[in-house]
């Protein structure tokens, strides 16, 4: 490419790396902030990736055409914090397909210019979900911490890969601290603990039940199932779906996944799990492990952990205990007592990418013995672990893991932690625990909303039925219930169409579709919450 085309002069790219200095270095920040801006304004039609670093002239064109990227980054997160404008501007999948005002999604087999590239990216913020605007309450997951962004800019830019500290070297040894610390926070102090981030509490949920298994039947590894007896395992019926998923994916099957139930609250009953224990015994199956829930996710229950600690050890089976969603709770001294003997699991999920508000995905798998990980999965490859390097190996921590190849998930949460302290994250969740005690009381008081549980919410979930005014004042019957079924997906498919605000609902059990808050979004006030039962209002007074 001819770079006079895309506005460039060879004195142009003298002056530009004349002036690409340091800021530290130059008290003369004007010219700095003037390269920038004739940066961002230089035209890029003429100009392609081939043009980029690494090739030979690519070092000012790299500069313009990232801080153009970095410009449209910046301009859509300070849209996303604008409660004024739309969270989504939403389109179906099929629009997407055939292309809306310009933006193609097929692939061609040429070359698109950088501008075109600058234009696809701001098409695609575009017709995405802004999941930090102050009005999204849709996902456990929600918010965008700007330290946790500039973490994951970095660890892009870094692009390693964790199996190896001979790659990774900070990153492995950054990981080992952040597992300690989590370690020592679920009360872990005494014993040698361990673990391994992973891609989501769904694969967290898989290890801690997969090292479960290993740990009672070593042999399952080189003979697989065939040696076992019927195994089976204990979730409450609020537990995640991911557990069944890990049974399935286990070969240990569905089936042998056995729902305990559950009290009004969500909560696992310890005597119905004696008794599944005992039936199952009973059947001739073989119990092995038992999942507690610390933080359910539609009702944020709290099984009652010292109880089912006590059940585990009776009849000897290893405690898994899900706080995917609620183990940030553990970080607060107000209410980290809600997770009272999870320091008697033998393992735990621990997702930093939900409560704490760590860019997605951040989640780690935690075991209270060390080498666990490491006997049930390793393999050895004589290509990457290396017995005889330079450097402890025992930081060479990919062969714990079912990956080769690792993402970085870990870098965001450090120096997020660095950022706020762990008084920092502190503050925010308790932050969330006042939000969700406001709006369950003003709730309370509308007669036209009706909460799930009377009670003072445990956690940040709080879940109600809004009913428009032609259901209001009808008592409880089935054909009531099949039209309030109707009305939460109705506010729900206005709410997306209009882009004002976004929750989630789901039916439960015997209970119909009812709408589920969570408060775990860093930039939802008091106003907002106010604006979210107003909007609901507005929607469905007419449904
Ligand atoms: C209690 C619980 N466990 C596990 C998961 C799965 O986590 P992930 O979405 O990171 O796979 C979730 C997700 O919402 C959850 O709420």
């Amino acid at each position: 490419m001819d770079l006079k085309e895309c506005g460039y002069s060879l004195a142009n790219r003298k002056q530009m790396r004349k002036k690409s200095i340091h800021p530290c270095q130059s008290a003369d920040k004007d010219v700095i902030e003037e390269t920038h801006t004739e940066n961002l304004m230089t035209n890029l039609s003429n100009a392609y990736a081939s043009d980029l670093l690494p090739s030979k002239e690519g070092k000012d064109l790299t500069k313009c055409f990232l801080l153009r990227v970095v410009n449209i980054l910046l301009h859509y997160i300070e849209k996303t914090f604008d409660v004024k404008s739309k969270i989504l501007d939403f389109h179906h999948p099929h629009q997407l397909l055939e292309g809306l005002d310009g933006f193609d999604l097929e692939l061609s087999d040429h070359p698109e210019s950088l501008e075109q590239l600058l234009v696809d990216c701001t098409d695609t913020l575009k017709y995405g979900v802004k999941t930090g605007h102050p009005r999204y309450f849709n996902q456990l997951s929600s918010g965008l911490d700007v330290i946790g962004l500039a973490g994951e800019w970095l660890t892009a830019t870094a692009n390693t890969n964790m199996f190896t500290y001979e790659i990774a070297p900070v990153f492995t040894v950054m990981e080992a601290v952040l597992l300690k610390k989590m370690c020592e926070i679920i009360g872990w102090r005494e014993a040698e603990a361990d673990g391994i981030f992973s891609p989501g509490g769904s694969i967290s949920n898989l290890y801690g039940i997969l090292v479960a298994r290993y740990k009672q039947y070593p042999e399952i590894k080189a003979k697989g199932m065939t040696v076992l007896p019927r195994i089976v395992l204990f979730v409450s019926e609020q537990g995640h779906y991911s557990i069944k998923k890990a049974a399935a994916t286990l070969g240990i099957g569905t089936d042998n996944v056995i729902e305990v139930k559950c009290d009004e609250r969500g909560k696992m009953i310890p005597a119905e799990l004696e008794k599944n224990i005992l039936q199952a015994k009973r059947k001739g199956r073989t119990p092995f492990c038992v999942v507690a829930t610390a933080g359910s996710t539609v009702f944020g229950a709290f099984d009652p952990l010292h109880d089912i600690a006590d059940i585990c050890e009776i009849h000897k089976l290893w405690m898994h205990v899900d706080a995917a969603w609620g183990g940030g709770l553990l970080l607060s001294r107000n209410h980290s007592y809600k997770l009272g003997g999870i320091e008697r699991a033998d393992s735990v999920t621990w997702n930093p990418h939900k409560l704490m508000g760590v860019p997605l995905q951040c989640s780690a798998i935690l075991t209270r013995e060390k080498g666990l990980l490491g006997a049930c999965n390793q393999m050895q490859a004589e290509y990457l672990f290396q017995p005889d390097k330079v450097y402890n190996i025992n930081f060479d921590t990919g062969d714990k893991t079912l990956q080769c190849g690792r993402h970085v998930d870990v870098f965001k949460l450090w120096l997020m932690w660095k950022a706020k302290g762990t008084y920092g994250f502190e503050v925010q969740i308790d932050r969330y625990m006042e939000l969700a005690k406001y709006f369950h009381k003003v709730l309370k008081k509308k007669d036209n909303f009706k909460l799930v549980f009377d009670a003072e919410p445990e956690f940040t979930n709080v879940c109600f039925w809004y009913f428009p005014p032609r259901l209001k004042h009808i008592p409880k019957s089935f054909e009531r219930d099949q039209e309030l079924q109707k009305i939460a997906p109705k506010i729900k498919a206005q709410m997306i169409v209009e882009g004002t605000v976004m929750l989630s609902y789901q039916p439960c059990g015997d209970k119909v579709n009812f709408f589920r808050m969570v408060f775990s979004n860093p930039a939802t006030r008091q106003t907002d919450v106010d604006y979210l039962i107003d909007e609901i209002q507005r929607l469905g007074k007419d449904l």
